[in-house]
């Protein structure tokens, strides 16, 4: 399967990269060692040695450098061939690839296509991740599905109402909504807005609620996938702009594709409210942990029926921004492939 490199992928949560250390990860397919400098900097080199092909995350770091653990090849940061051990002559073809790398709060971002194309500009802002005032718990997990399986989990929130009826959802007018599209430039913008409904049984842990709630669930969700969401619930009745009583949320979502057939998954979710109460993103954690396993049963479950054989799927209402994205995505990867 080919993948939209010309993007920013979120490889790892900065606290998954060590001060000092080496960490390897396999980011669309292909293995990347990811380590700091002495200064703090991300570096991201393709972890297979030019030499022989050893890991160089089973190596060790040397300053700002790292050694290949099994005839010792010493690469810079930027992926020169420093060192051969027993020659004087470095041969020409001796580097590892380096990926433009950053860190924007708390997730480092790393670029698999042309590196003249890494514009720092394009990365999604993912501020919730960093911001002292939304505390939570991050997260990340690998799942055994295709990544564009999720990217339209997370674009059809239909199914809340169903998928997630005891945990994120408990109600069918969830689905019986429609949401706005609106179509950005590197993805989608979704609103979606349910007037007096029950409370979902996740917003129990967030005290006594005053009955029923109206809720709302608005988010980017940007090339390759990452989903930028505010939502919340209040008293029903009021205006949408009245935010009197209003529980608001940020979440920030990232998938990247290890592989054809599985995708790592970064996330968080963070309260506006309850600062009080130190337990709060430990509980929200905890809740999304379990819906989200009531996706991936449900992805892995659809992925091991898709692999039955290509049927025609019968699109719906609730397929719009779906079926938007993955035609950006098309487009995307019709760009990189270039005329003919
Ligand atoms: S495989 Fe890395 S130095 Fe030989
Ligand atoms: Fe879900």
């Amino acid at each position: 399967m080919s993948f939209p490199r010309n993007c920013w992928y979120v490889a790892a949560w900065s606290h998954e990269v060590p001060a000092d250390g080496l960490f390897a990860r396999t980011i669309l397919g292909a293995p990347v060692l990811l380590y700091r400098t002495a200064a703090g900097q991300a570096v991201a080199l393709e972890d297979r040695c030019c030499h022989r092909g050893a890991p160089l995350s089973r190596g060790r770091r040397e300053g700002d450098a790292v050694r290949c653990g099994y005839h010792g090849l010493k690469f810079a940061a930027d992926g020169t061939c420093l060192e051969v051990p027993g020659q004087q002559t470095i041969p020409r073809e001796a580097r590892q690839r380096a990926y433009p790398v950053l860190e924007r709060h708390n997730w480092v971002w790393l670029w698999p296509g042309d590196p003249a194309l890494a514009d720092p500009a394009l990365v999604p802002d993912n501020w919730a991740c960093g911001d002292p005032a939304w505390p939570h718990v991050p997260d990340m997990k690998t799942w055994p599905v295709d990544w564009r399986l999720v990217c339209d989990n997370l674009l059809d929130f239909s199914h809340l109402s169903y998928t997630h009826e005891k945990t994120l959802g408990g109600s069918t007018e969830i689905a019986q909504s429609r949401a706005e599209i609106e179509r950005l430039e590197r993805g989608v913008r979704v609103t979606r807005r349910v007037r007096d409904v029950p409370p979902a049984p996740y917003h129990r842990r967030f005290g006594d609620l005053p009955g029923n709630v109206d809720r709302w669930f608005i988010y980017e969700f940007m090339l390759p996938g990452v989903l930028l969401m505010h939502s919340g619930l209040k008293p029903t009745g009021a205006a949408w702009e009245d935010m009197t009583g209003a529980l608001r949320l940020e979440s920030c979502q990232a998938l990247t594709p290890e592989s054809a057939d599985s995708t790592h998954y970064f996330f968080m979710q963070a309260a506006g409210f309850g600062q009080d109460d130190p337990a709060l993103p430990g509980a929200i954690h905890a809740a999304l942990l379990q819906a989200f396993e009531e996706d991936r049963a449900m992805i892995e479950a659809q992925q091991a029926m898709l692999k039955l054989g290509t049927l025609p799927m019968v699109a719906i209402a609730a397929d719009a921004a779906l079926a938007q994205f993955r035609r950006l995505l098309e487009r995307s990867l019709a760009a990189e492939a270039g005329p003919g």
